[in-house]
This record gives C-alpha cells, structure tokens and sequence, in this order.
C-alpha cells in the first residue's frame, strides 16, 4: 500500500527585519508619506480584509465568486486538466480548490509570504485530495518568480485571482505579468480583474459605512509601530478612500486630525492637520485596457468572462 500522501512545504523567503524597517523610515520621511500595502496583513488585518469580503459595498470578493460559479465549467474547457496550478497569494487556499474539481490539476503550489499561513490550509487539501501533489511554497513573488524549477515541471497555471494585481502601478503589474509569462510555458494565467466603474460605487467599496475599511487603513499603524517601534496614534488619523478617475484607481490614505509628532529610535516626522501618509492603490482596468496589457506581456490573445453588471471580470491568458 502506497503512504498516504503530504504536503511538502519550502520556504524561500527570508525576512530582513533592518531593510524592512529602513523602507518603512524612508516612505515615512517622503513628501507625501507613503507605507506599503503589505504592511496591513498582520492576524487582526487579514481578519479585517476577510470581513471587508463581506461587507454589502464591498462586491469584489462576491462577484468574482460568482463568475466562477457561472462559468468555471467553460474556464476549465479551455485551460485544460492535469496541470501545475500555482496559485499567487493563496492564504487560506479556499478560492483554487473550489476549483479543484472543474480545473483537475496535478499538484497544487500554494504560494504565500510564509508557508506559516499556508500548513493548515493545505493539510485540509491534502486530505480532501490524497491524489494530488501538494506544495507550499514560501516567497515574495511581488518582487522576483523565484519558483523552484522541480514544481513546475510540466504545464503552468497561475491563479490570481481577487484582483490583487490592482495593487500594482500598470508599469509594475506589466513587469509581474511578463515574469508570470515567462514561467507560465504551455499553461497561462486565470486571474481576477476588477474593473472601471461609476466613482460612488467604488469610493463606497472603499468606505463603507459600518468602518471597516477605516479600521484596515488605520490598523497599518499599528503594524508599522511594532516594526520600527514608532508611536502613532491611530485616533489622530482619519481613513479616506478616493477614486481617481485620471488614473483609474481608488487611493487610501491616512489624514492627520490635527498637527501630529510622530516619533520612533533615530527619526521623527511632523504632519500638520490635514496631511496625508498615502497607503494603498487599487487599479481599476477597462476590459480592453487589461487584455492590452495581458498581450503586451506576451500571452495571446485572452478570453474574458463578466458578471452582469460588467463590474469585475475573469481572464484566461495563454502562455505557448
Ligand atoms: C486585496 C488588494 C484586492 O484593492 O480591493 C480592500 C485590498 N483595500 N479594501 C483591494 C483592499 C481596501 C484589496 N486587494
């Protein structure tokens, strides 16, 4: 009899405590402020995210569900069974192995910061799927695919969905998806893009009314306390979330209620009322305008799938 089946799990990443906290100094001391969205996924934060999904203004999460409920049988004809899905961001590996049994893949690569968020979650696949090849695999893709060349052997799916390529200025996220190209051989990319709308329907996404969002933007300070030992106090800061239609995307920051010294080992900075430290962008993309920036990245030509609305849609790229 054949052992059962485990996940195996690899880190790469390795955190640098000092560069971190050198990034978080200078965008502190920039003109205007800036913190990295990494920044707001502590526990509290990514519980903070989890209940935004919920939240009745906030419909990315839901929609794009609902397109891979709608047409995931379709996305699977195309993108075919059998091969690596190496999915980008995995957390709690929910979105891919709903999926697992339209798409068929022969091993999973869960891929997250730390491989700490993903042994759960992929002991729970590993035991619901004892045939397929599971791995975890710990890394920073934002900034190099630094995938080991033994996981992905074979045919290459990758799987980003939750639009969190938003996140990336258009320059950057061309330059992620010609590295997501360049290893996506045979295979090719599923991911979730959400998409230009009327202002009040994403400002509102962005700042609902229960004060979700508010809480998630605040809670970086928190973060970024603990990481450079600084001493904001989140009551002097107010959330706002903006859209900018010039640029498509929705901008979050920070406002100082008042003039506010903030203080931290070797540093200090002073806001005056009503100045800003700018963290988050969320880039909106026509249908058009992303599938450009999918071919300009070398895939072919994609297919789309939308929601009724048209508010957020589902794109399959080939890689050949
Ligand atoms: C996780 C980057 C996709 O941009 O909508 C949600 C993060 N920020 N509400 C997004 C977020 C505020 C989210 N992404």
């Amino acid at each position: 009899m054949n052992p059962a089946r485990t996940p195996r799990f690899i880190q790469r990443h390795v955190a640098d405590a000092a560069a971190e906290r050198a990034e978080i100094e200078r965008g502190l001391r920039r003109l205007p402020a800036q913190a990295a969205p990494k920044y707001f996924y502590d526990k509290l934060g990514s519980h903070l995210f989890e209940a935004i999904t919920e939240l009745p203004e906030y419909y990315p999460t839901r929609t794009e569900a609902a397109i891979f409920a709608a047409h995931g049988a379709a996305m699977a004809q195309h993108i075919g069974a059998g091969a690596t899905l190496v999915d980008l961001g995995a957390g709690n590996c929910a979105k891919a192995a709903r999926l697992f049994p339209l798409l068929e893949p022969r091993r999973y690569v869960a891929v997250d910061i730390s491989v700490d968020y993903l042994h759960d979650a992929l002991r729970r696949v590993q035991r619901e799927h004892p045939a397929l090849e599971v791995v975890g695999l710990g890394l920073d893709f934002s900034s190099a695919l630094e995938l080991p060349d033994d996981v992905t052997d074979g045919r290459t799916v990758f799987f980003y969905p939750g639009s969190s390529i938003g996140n990336f200025a258009p320059d950057e996220a061309l330059a992620f998806l010609r590295r997501v190209h360049a290893r996506a051989s045979a295979g090719g990319l599923l991911i979730g893009v959400d998409l230009v709308k009327p202002a009040h329907i994403l400002e509102a996404a962005y700042d609902d009314a229960l004060g979700v969002t508010a809480a998630f933007n605040l809670n970086i300070l928190r973060q970024i306390n603990r990481l450079i030992d600084s001493d904001f106090d989140p009551a002097q800061w107010q959330h706002v979330g903006l859209y900018d239609a010039a640029r498509s995307r929705i901008e979050m920051h920070l406002q100082a209620r008042a003039d506010v010294r903030v203080r931290w080992p070797g540093g200090s900075r002073v806001f005056e009322a009503g100045e800003r430290l700018h963290t988050e962008n969320s880039c909106k993309y026509t249908v058009k305008g992303f599938a450009n920036l999918l071919e300009q990245a070398g895939f072919d030509a994609p297919l789309h799938w939308t929601d009724p609305k048209g508010w957020f849609a589902v794109f399959w790229a080939r890689a050949r």
